[in-house]
């Protein structure tokens, strides 16, 4: 058996890489981010992961989103709060509504390299390399814009520091605190539908806060009041960069990616003798693992042994990707297995990567209704099959844009041009994923009776 080392990946099959131009300027750019200092802390990870495995155990729910791709132009602080605002909206409703606390990971800080379904992109005649992500090429069709640069994967890492900085501050500093709850109302959200019933949701919370308060327990005395855990999560998919911060623990000698709190593997480079399996076999974070509907279910039960040889609970969670309408063909017998195994794992439901489609006026979209119809599927296929469905991976924003399609506050595809600003995948707007988590705390609650 070959050993494991945080290079060991590239002795095996690769996809979804850019080829560098100029390697020597690869290799500096590699040998200065292994001298930068980590993201995260390997305490933190571990943190997380036990949080995760009272998921796994179905006593807490995970809340994953965020954008598709971060991008450099779309680097404000404002997007930040808005997100971060937008995924505390998300918890407290499947928090309260739901009954399970809720652990909140953000797709952030340092998500910015994505796999492509096809190497090329071709426009009006012209073909060109496809765009890779900020983090590797410009977007702009252009052939300058197309090359390589390794000095991208710094000016990320910058940008994910800044951020991460950002969030530990929106975390401990105040704007979690849970009597700021009418605070999280994003300045633009609409007056009915979701944005109506958080109101009603956060008058209940307020006067039960007073109610706590005249018992003695305020936000002064009670850490949990004051403060939030949030986590960073990207896909592990440029290698070269997760390996410049894969750093060994001090206090426990295990390696651990310092790039994030977790990292996931996507649907397209889930390869059991790949690269992107053997990395992550060797990282003690907490990893997630995408399920579309090619996941042979032996196969995932090898990928359980492969990443989680010692079947430790909130180490890995299976994120099911199936499309709506497909997920009670694909999702069942993955389950089985996993349940004739004994494998412990969280399972989270990602309703955006099955459901994206082109708009007639030629745009990227996904409608709501798939979204929300993949959701119910997900939830209905764990109650059946006697397993606690425990989490949502999903692509969103605290902004109002106009990508995704439906919602009560109905998006059309007309309207789809006027604020289409995602570098990658259409998001669910603030509205829209309102919306949904009034719709997962029922689920959630309905799973508990
Ligand atoms: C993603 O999460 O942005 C993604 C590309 O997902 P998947 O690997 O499931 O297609
Ligand atoms: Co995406």
């Amino acid at each position: 058996m070959s050993i494991w080392s945080p290079s060991s990946w590239r002795d095996k099959p690769i996809l979804q890489q850019p080829t560098y131009p100029d390697k020597a300027a690869l290799e500096s750019v590699l040998e200065e981010l292994r001298n930068y200092p980590p993201l995260v802390f390997a305490g933190e990870a571990r943190s997380l992961k036990s949080q995760l495995a009272n998921v796994a155990n179905g006593e807490a729910f995970l809340l994953q989103g965020g954008d598709c791709a971060e991008s450099f132009s779309e680097f404000k602080a404002q997007n930040i709060r808005d997100s971060f605002k937008a995924l505390l909206q998300m918890a407290v409703v499947m928090t309260y509504a739901g009954g399970l606390p809720v652990v909140k990971v953000g797709r952030i800080a340092g998500q910015f390299a994505k796999p492509r379904s096809s190497d090329t992109e071709t426009i009006g005649g012209v073909t060109l390399d496809s765009y890779r992500g900020d983090i590797i090429n410009g977007s702009e069709f252009t052939p300058e814009a197309r090359i390589p640069d390794p000095q991208r994967m710094i000016k990320a890492y910058n940008q994910s520091a800044a951020t991460q900085n950002l969030l530990r501050a929106f975390a401990s500093g105040g704007l979690a605190d849970l009597h700021q709850v009418h605070k999280w109302t994003l300045d633009f959200a609409s007056q009915g539908g979701a944005s109506q019933k958080f109101e009603t949701l956060a008058n209940e919370i307020q006067k039960s806060l007073k109610f706590m308060e005249a018992c003695g327990i305020t936000s002064r005395t009670y850490r949990t009041l004051r403060e939030t855990d949030f986590y960073t999560s990207h896909e592990a998919l440029l290698l070269p960069y997760e390996e410049a911060f894969t750093r060994k623990d001090s206090t426990t000698g295990d390696w651990y990616d310092t790039s994030a709190h977790m990292l996931w593997i996507g649907d397209r480079t889930r390869q059991l003798d790949g690269a992107h399996v053997e990395y992550l076999s060797g990282v003690n974070n907490p990893i997630g693992i995408k399920a579309g509907p090619s996941m042979d279910p032996e196969d995932l039960v090898r990928l359980c042994d492969k990443l989680n040889p010692n079947n430790e609970a909130g180490r890995l969670n299976v994120i099911v990707r199936m499309g709506a309408g497909k997920v009670g063909d694909g999702l069942p017998a993955l389950i089985r297995a996993i349940e004739r195994e004994g494998k412990k794992v969280v399972w989270s439901c990602d309703p955006m990567h099955g459901n994206t489609i082109k708009s007639s006026n030629n745009y990227k979209t996904r409608p709501v209704d798939a979204v929300l119809t993949e959701m119910k599927e997900f939830f209905q296929v764990h109650k059946s099959e006697g397993t606690f469905g425990g989490g949502v991976h999903l692509e969103m924003t605290g902004k109002n844009v106009t990508e995704c399609i439906g919602g009560s506050f109905t998006v059309t595809e007309e309207d789809l041009s006027s604020r289409y600003h995602t570098h990658c995948d259409p998001r669910l707007n603030a509205d829209q994923a309102l919306e949904l988590a009034f719709l997962i705390a029922d689920s959630i609650k309905e799973g508990q009776k």
